[in-house]
């Protein structure tokens, strides 16, 4: 079964920025299973196969261009132990993103180049914000604040592992949803999201952690919940059943409604039964 088009989801659901009901299929740096993460060849696959929301990686070179790169340093993916803030985004740009994988050239992605692919192809997407400690609050500011202005109109949400990157989000642009990335959600943390200076839409949680009655918890409380990242088709299921309302995969060509659900209990993770 095909997901439904991007363009359909954009207009019924996106728009209205991520509704409690809504379930969705969020690709994970792209279709990363396919193509080299975080490339603009990963980010079109995705769109391609049908993606409901695409998610990148945000990090800010030396000279603070904003641009899609997941790790601290570029060892796995350019062979530099250096990372991206510690090279301008001219020294970026000369760097092969793609050979790594597939033995095929990739070409740096930055925001800019994104977002107007998103624009064009009317595609959603899930801004990371990584490694904030890098850069002050003001440098983030004045990279993304020219871009969010000639974007005005994308569907985007923003999350962070990084609280704080939220919290500017939240000043600033207010109008786009944040969501709270955190690694290993259990009850108790529930609280400290909810006390914490900032207002999220949802959370994003590891799956592997996750169990049925903290989902539960956790959707009752009002936020929407996503969990990364899922490349087993009936797990998926699970989480859905489970209550979880968007999963990210690095193939969203697994996902399919007609797979079977599996049962599970209150008190065990999820992964228990991928
Ligand atoms: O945003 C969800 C997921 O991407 C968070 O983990 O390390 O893959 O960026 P990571
Ligand atoms: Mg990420």
């Amino acid at each position: 079964m095909r997901l439904p088009p991007t363009s359909e989801f954009y207009q019924s659901c996106v728009q209205l920025f991520w509704p409690l009901h809504a379930t969705a299929v969020i690709a994970h740096r792209g279709l990363s299973a396919q193509a080299p993460e975080n490339t603009l060849l990963s980010v079109q696959e995705a769109a391609a196969a049908g993606a409901h929301l695409v998610e990148v990686d945000v990090q800010l070179s030396a000279d603070g261009v904003p641009v899609i790169f997941h790790d601290e340093t570029l060892t796995r993916i350019c062979q530099r132990p250096q990372g991206v803030h510690e090279f301008t985004y001219a020294q970026l740009q000369a760097f092969d993103y793609g050979t790594w994988f597939n033995g095929q050239a990739q070409s740096l992605l930055s925001l800019e180049t994104l977002l107007a692919y998103a624009q064009q192809a009317q595609l959603a997407l899930n801004l990371e914000l990584k490694a904030a400690i890098q850069h002050p609050a003001i440098r983030w500011q004045q990279a993304l604040a020219p871009l969010l202005h000639q974007y005005a109109h994308l569907p985007l949400v923003f999350s962070s592992f990084d609280w704080s990157l939220l919290e500017l989000c939240q000043a600033l642009w207010p109008h786009y949803p944040r969501a709270a990335l955190i690694e290993n959600l259990h009850a108790d943390e529930l609280q400290k999201i909810a006390a914490y200076p900032c207002h999220f839409a949802a959370i994003h949680t590891d799956w592997c952690q996750l169990t049925p009655d903290v989902a539960h918890k956790t959707r009752a409380l009002g936020w929407s919940l996503a969990t990364y990242t899922c490349n087993h088709p009936t797990a998926i299921q699970s989480l859905l059943q489970a209550g979880v309302q968007a999963v990210f995969t690095d193939d969203v060509r697994l996902w399919s409604r007609d797979q079977p659900i599996f049962p599970h209990h209150q008190n065990q993770t999820l992964a228990a039964f991928a």
